[in-house]
């Protein structure tokens, strides 16, 4: 990308000292799956704290043990966390330790090696989807080409308060993603230099599937 070129407003990186340091973490080869994972576990709960930052309240009455009040209460219900396999699943757990009233969707994509373009193999959400707040998550904002696809899909199947969070971006996927979905915020914990031949993102941290899950 040219280094002139602004980022969208719609894109934003979350600067908090704990989040910086377990990335850093988490990119070091030598991390091991069982720390990365964890790591990735605790960062995810304090991107989903930033992410909800403007989620509706609604008045309950309660009991204090003095007197009656009427409190603000989320309504975790109306939340969905929507992860984009397999990778999506990492930051889906350590959200849902937070919100765990929060339903949750999955959309499978896989990247075909040759073309870089996103293929769909798996859909499932929870009803409703209008009427939620949707919060999708893939660790990786690479080329864009996955996450724009699987916005495009829940806005076909009616979502349109939706957001997207994620661990790295690079340039070029923040572009392409706003480009086709400039009403979505992008929130990331960083903006990494820019993508290889392969399309993994540099510095980065390499594949986060495999660095989650041991595989290869
Ligand atoms: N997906 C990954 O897991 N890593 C990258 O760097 C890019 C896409």
């Amino acid at each position: 990308m040219n280094p002139a070129m602004a980022l969208p407003d719609s894109f934003t990186v979350i600067e908090h000292p704990l989040i910086q340091h377990k990335l850093t973490l988490m990119r070091r080869t030598g991390t091991p799956t069982t720390l990365f994972r964890q790591l990735l576990r605790e960062i995810s709960l304090l991107l989903a704290y930033e992410a909800t930052r403007d989620l509706d309240l609604e008045m309950v009455e309660i009991k204090t043990p003095l007197e009656p009040m009427a409190a603000p209460m989320l309504e975790g219900k109306k939340l969905c966390i929507v992860s984009i396999l397999r990778a999506g699943n990492g930051l889906l757990d350590g959200m849902l330790d937070l919100i765990p009233n929060a339903r949750v969707g999955h959309v499978g994509l896989y990247r075909d090696p040759a073309t870089l373009e996103p293929v769909e193999y798996y859909f499932k959400m929870p009803d409703g989807l209008a009427e939620r707040d949707v919060i999708v998550v893939d660790p990786m904002l690479a080329t864009g080409n996955s996450a724009v696809a699987a916005v495009s899909r829940l806005k076909r199947a009616g979502a349109t308060k939706l957001r997207f969070v994620c661990l790295l971006a690079a340039p070029q996927g923040v572009q392409t993603f706003a480009s086709a979905h400039r009403d979505v915020p992008i929130l990331s914990a960083a903006l990494d230099r820019e993508l290889n031949d392969h399309g993994y993102i540099l510095p980065g941290l390499g594949d986060a599937g495999d660095r989650m899950y041991g595989t290869k």
